[in-house]
């Protein structure tokens, strides 16, 4: 296929979705404007392809020999192995492993923190993409290219990314959900998401939601937190602390599908509020929830957290998201009766 607006001709990878081939003259940068009409919501890395293995050998051998012709002897180097699709049994970390204990004992330096080169290997169903960049390339990529992306374009916070691809990966049909508690919420993406979805959200934080945009997708209202909300609303925004709000007098507003919890603050603590929201979730409602990682404390945080909320909850599960930053995402389900 032939993008018309800047003489880049994609190269299909057969049966392989989820990864694009340029040939294209550009430099990285000037890539991002032709996605505009693409409605991707990740890209993980743009980078010059090196060499392009078909049939590979399973026991890497081919790919070592590529290595060797793109790595330089006075460049630190890291390799990073993707498996996209394919039947290679061996974890990523393995290969990793293996192709990096070959480089060095042909002399290459490896620096894993500080890499001045480094060389993607993405194993897409029998092919070895072998890719590499400086590592400054990729690590502007993604912010970049959101700015380009259709759907940020639209939306009111970079962390709607976030929702979507947990609302895939954990399997939950946003359109089940017909009523839930956004902890957290300004300045309302998760909100945003869920209303176009069709449920009725009840946001809470302290700080403004973009009003504008999201009465754009229903009947917003702000109340405070003790106050009797009105009686009719798609969004209803109790603008207080989380510990402030009365979680009984919320009883009446009906049945929560969902908690979604993305509140900036150590885990242990969103635990404590969900544990006090969880009475107004219905027996198999879903939690989604942001594990802020805010020191390195990050398995003692996670079982604390889990700790606290496996009395109601069950079904645990956590991923580090692809648009998860310095966070993962939890999962739980609401145990029944
Ligand atoms: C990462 S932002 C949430 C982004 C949001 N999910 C979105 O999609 O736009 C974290 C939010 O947590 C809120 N927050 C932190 N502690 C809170 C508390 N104790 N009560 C209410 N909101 C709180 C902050 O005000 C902030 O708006």
């Amino acid at each position: 296929m032939l993008l018309r607006n800047g003489g880049c001709k994609m190269v299909p990878i057969p049966e392989c979705e989820v990864a694009l081939a340029f040939e294209t003259p550009l430099e990285p940068e000037k890539l991002f404007p032709l996605f505009e009409s693409k409605q991707l919501t990740y890209v993980d890395a743009i980078m010059p392809i090196r060499d392009w293995i078909t049939n590979y050998k399973t026991d890497m051998s081919d790919i070592e020999e590529a290595l060797m012709k793109v790595a330089e002897k006075g460049k630190s180097l890291k390799i990073e192995v993707k498996r996209i699709d394919t039947d290679v049994e061996l974890s990523a970390k393995t290969i990793e492993v293996q192709l990096g204990k070959r480089l060095e004992s042909e002399g290459f330096v490896a620096d894993l923190k500080n890499p001045q080169l480094r060389i993607l290997v993405a194993l897409i169903w029998n092919n070895a993409i072998i890719a590499a960049d400086m590592p400054r390339v990729y690590n502007t990529d993604i912010d970049k290219f959101r700015f380009f992306n259709p759907i940020a374009k639209e939306s009111v916070s970079r962390a709607e990314f976030k929702l979507i691809e947990a609302l895939g990966f954990f399997g939950v049909d946003a359109k089940s959900i017909k009523r839930c508690i956004d902890l957290g919420a300004a300045p309302g993406g998760w909100s945003a998401i869920m209303m176009k979805a069709g449920a009725k959200v009840i946001a809470i934080d302290n700080a403004p939601l973009e009003y504008e945009k999201l009465s754009t997708l229903g009947k917003v209202e702000i109340t405070e937190p003790n106050a009797s909300p009105p009686d009719s609303w798609d969004l209803l925004h109790i603008k207080a602390n989380v510990r402030d709000v009365d979680v009984a007098r919320l009883d009446n507003l009906g049945p929560i599908d969902a908690i979604l919890v993305d509140m900036n603050i150590e885990p242990e603590k969103s635990a404590e509020v969900v544990d006090r929201f969880s009475p107004l979730l219905r027996g198999g409602g879903v939690l989604i929830f942001t594990v802020k990682l805010v020191d390195e404390k990050v398995e003692s945080r996670l079982s604390a957290a889990k700790e606290m909320l496996s009395r109601d909850f069950e079904g645990f599960r956590v991923k580090k998201l692809q648009h998860n930053r310095l966070e993962l995402t939890m999962f739980a389900t609401k145990k029944r009766g």
